[in-house]
């Protein structure tokens, strides 16, 4: 019975064809045979009248698509045939082909709609758009309605795009590397030039395209001005003929000192006549080679960027200087309200980076011209898990503004947590201002709808690299696809936005489906729980990497960042009264909330308020209980991403199947890091006990300290809780043991070995039980630290281990290059769960 299981686990395993993630939500599979006839109809001929590359990208995604759905290829005519038809067509060729159908009078760009319809006695399914954006969206809409199993034949239904300008950022340099980039180097860049092959560039646009996404900066916003060089744009133009045919727009960042960089002026100052001529110079030199540029990004005057400040003049005087060079090309100048001084005195408690990007623009509200947009993280901070709105978005009433979202994780796990930010993303964008009379919720703000700005939108950091499934994990693509569709729909739910995904990138298995949505759905609450808690900010290594916690790295230094917690409280005082005044940026309701300790909502209290550990939450626990409890149930909930991932087996691919497992047992591991680590200190800190007792209490923990040692030593590790007991042992020869006898009772258990798996060395360890080799492994992850620390503490579970009294566990490893295999500890649970399999003694 057995034998023949798993010989069914294996058949069913091999029907499904090893998969990349390189297809994303591209996926086209073969619709099974119960939901083919229902496509029966779907004519056999396409017809797209008129010359365009658009047209003509939709065409071939249609022919593609349908040959892959549904197994059929349509056959191209180049006039309407005389039988039934998929028309591709724009608005002003309709009356042409399809007299008295009647055309929407709005006619947003990028707009569609789809009919199916009867014209002398042919069936005509008309994809027509109001351009030919329009076209390819309505084509990729109704792609994504087979693959979804939607219903064609009386086909009825437009579309349109809630904002005009829905972009990616994506931080790439022209060396190659990528900045807060996570998957593998750069698509578009090697080695000081543009890439030769440029399959990747033209596949990602294609996948932007499909999601309604129509630009894309493609350079880091800590630009390089060899950018705007007269020998580097040829090979922009290359790059930007990979974008064309998908109708996104390439846009560079560039860097505001450009005019004396590689102008060969001896200033920069926006106001001066040579610099107005030099960038009205070059950008007429940009257009020439690429007419169809989106425009620049520019981040001036942050974090140590050129800005007009060392002019005295204003951020509307850098921004206009561009944008009237731009203007004639109908070029946009996207200027950053990422401005904040990063050398703040941190013993002024007055003192505050969260209110430095309305400092710097509300006064310049209505200053800016019509084709300049003010870009607006959604936090006053830097992409933190949890943040209030930007007071900003509701402060600017006569400037263009697109808030600036991240899918790439930068401090929310690096796509190796799973984190999925729609969820976020749509508290963000129907948040109330209170900006107006009636209703102001930031995705209408920045859209442009309340104040009736020319365009505006939404920009997302997305960062893709060469990992062949583009964000180094596949379950980080929801993100980039459900970034794409808020940024046409933001009234779509993130439930919704993931389901589909779901469906689209690993079919229509239910199981396999609720899993995945269910997962995803928890996964950044869970996340916040055991990272920051109650609107914090950032407990994580501020002045590195932003991944693993390092608490103390935001405080006594100038980045801002900072919590402020001691051993008598924590949190920002920002109130008017007592604190640094930040809330009053907000309108009187919100103001008000956020002012009064009583009224500000508990998932932002410590951004807004100094509060002792005791305070006593709306949710009835005091601070300190809620840090232990948030942290253990977070933990907790991301223990069961790996179990309930591993019921799927089977169901999907086993390529995507094993590297998705091995994020999330990584992310399993990893969460209880964080949540020691932030456990430990404030404990330590506060001097209170965890009420449950959890909080350094171990008891099926041994520390490398206590172990018998041959070779290794001891260490201590910063910052002290990213390690059991503050200390770790190395070993410092080539190679080394620790072993231990193990007392307790006989049974089934749980194996975890908590090691550091830092970048600079491929250590191996061998692990034993009673003299029999049990599991041996490389710590060759690629965690983003040469130390042990906590972004390269790392678990290794083995389970099913038959254990007697008096076994001996025992470790060998043997270092490699600077990396000296440390362990931290061993930790032994009973159970055997369902789904693990044993490893039986002989
Ligand atoms: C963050 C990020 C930087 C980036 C900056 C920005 O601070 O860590 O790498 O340059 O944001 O958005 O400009």
């Amino acid at each position: 019975m057995r034998a023949f299981l798993v010989i069914l686990a294996l058949t069913t395993c091999s029907f499904l064809r090893a998969e990349t993630g390189y297809d994303a939500w591209l996926r086209y599979p073969p619709l099974d045979s119960a939901t083919m006839p229902s496509y029966s109809r779907l004519p056999a001929v396409v017809f797209a009248p008129g010359k365009s590359t658009v047209i003509d990208s939709a065409k071939q995604e249609l022919v593609r698509g349908v040959r892959r759905l549904l197994g059929r290829t349509l056959r191209e005519e180049s006039g309407l045939p005389e039988e039934d038809a998929i028309v591709l067509i724009t608005y002003d060729a309709l009356p042409g082909v399809a007299v008295g159908i009647e055309i929407p009078s709005q006619q947003v760009e990028g707009s569609y709609f789809l009919k199916a319809l009867t014209r002398r006695g042919h069936r005509l399914l008309i994809v027509a758009g109001a351009d030919e954006r329009g076209v390819l969206y309505g084509t990729f809409a109704l792609l994504r309605r087979i693959a979804l199993h939607g219903e064609i034949e009386n086909l009825d239904e437009k579309d349109a795009p809630y904002a005009p300008v829905r972009w990616t950022n994506e931080w790439e340099n022209l060396d190659g590397s990528i900045e807060r980039g996570y998957a593998g180097r750069s698509i578009f860049f090697d080695n000081g030039h543009v890439v030769g092959d440029l399959t990747r560039a033209r596949d990602y646009a294609r996948l932007l395209a499909s999601v309604g996404i129509n630009g894309c900066t493609v350079s880091n916003v800590n630009a390089n001005p060899h950018m705007l060089t007269s020998e580097f744009i040829p090979e922009l133009a290359r790059l930007a003929g990979a974008f064309r045919p998908w109708g996104v727009r390439m846009a560079i960042s560039i860097d505001f000192g450009s005019p004396k960089e590689i102008g060969g002026l001896d200033t920069f100052d926006p106001l001066d006549p040579r610099v107005i001529a030099w960038w009205k110079q070059k950008v007429d030199e940009v257009y020439a080679a690429i007419p169809d540029l989106g425009g620049f990004v520019l981040k001036a005057d942050s974090e140590g960027r050129a800005g007009p400040s060392t002019y005295g003049r204003t951020h509307a005087d850098a921004a206009n200087v561009i944008g009237r060079a731009l203007k004639p090309h109908g070029g946009l100048l996207f200027y950053r309200g990422f401005v904040y001084n990063h050398h703040m005195d941190w013993r002024n408690l007055k003192n505050d980076r969260a209110s430095a990007a309305w400092d710097n623009f509300h006064d310049l509200d209505g200053k800016f011209d019509d084709n300049v947009i003010v870009q607006i993280k959604y936090g006053p901070i830097d992409f933190q898990v949890r943040e209030p709105v930007s007071p900003l978005f509701g402060a600017l009433h006569a400037t263009n503004v697109a808030i600036e979202l991240q899918v790439t994780q930068e401090y929310t796990g690096q796509q190796r947590h799973l984190c999925y930010l729609a969820p976020m993303w749509k508290e963000v964008l129907d948040f109330d201002l209170h900006a107006d009379d009636g209703p102001t919720p930031v995705k209408a703000l920045v859209s442009g709808r309340v104040f009736y700005h020319p365009t505006g939108g939404f920009v997302a950091v997305s960062n893709v690299g060469l990992d062949a499934n583009w964000l180094g994990n596949d379950l980080a693509m929801a993100n980039l696809y459900s970034f794409g569709r808020l940024a046409w729909n933001p009234d779509l739910s993130a439930r919704d936005a993931v389901q589909e995904w779901t469906r689209l990138t690993f079919g229509d298995d239910v199981r396999v489906v609720d899993a995945i949505v269910g997962m995803q759905l928890e996964s950044w609450p869970a996340y916040e729980d055991y990272t920051g808690f109650l609107g914090v900010g950032g407990l994580t290594d501020i002045l590195g990497v932003h991944y693993g916690p390092g608490i103390e790295s935001s405080e006594r230094n100038g980045w801002g960042q900072w919590h402020r917690a001691d051993e008598h409280g924590i949190g920002m005082d920002r109130t008017v009264a007592t604190g640094t005044g930040f809330v009053a940026q907000y309108s009187p309701p919100l103001a008000h909330e956020y002012e009064s300790l009583a009224e500000c909502p508990d998932n932002l209290l410590l951004f807004m308020h100094h509060v002792p550990y005791t305070y006593q939450l709306h949710s009835g626990k005091t601070v300190i209980q809620h840090i232990y409890d948030s942290h253990y149930d977070g933990a907790a909930r991301a223990q069961t991403f790996p179990e309930r991932w591993r019921q799927l087996r089977g169901r999907i691919d086993e390529q995507r199947y094993q590297a998705v497992l091995a994020r999330l047992e990584y992310q399993a591991g990893h969460a209880m890091v964080w949540r020691d680590a932030i456990c430990d200190w404030f404990a330590k800190t506060s001097g209170i006990p965890d009420a449950r007792e959890r909080v350094g209490n171990h008891p099926d923990r041994i520390e490398g300290e206590s172990m018998t040692l041959d070779g290794y030593t001891v260490e201590p590790i910063t910052p002290w809780e990213t390690a059991s007991g503050g200390k770790a042992i190395g070993c410092p020869q080539p190679s080394c043991s620790v072993s231990f006898q193990w007392k307790g009772k006989p049974g089934w258990y749980r194996i975890a070995v908590q090691y550091f798996d830092e970048r600079d060395g491929v250590s191996s360890y061998r692990l034993s039980a009673a003299g029999q080799l049990i599991d041996e492994w490389l710590a060759n992850n690629d965690l983003p630290s040469d130390k042990p620390n906590g972004h390269t503490s790392t678990r290794r579970t083995i389970t099913g281990v038959a254990l007697r009294p008096g076994d001996g566990i025992r470790i060998d490893a043997t270092p490699d290059a600077k990396d000296r295999a440390d362990i931290d500890y061993v930790d032994i649970v009973p159970n055997l769960q369902q789904g693990e399999t044993a490893i039986l003694r002989r």
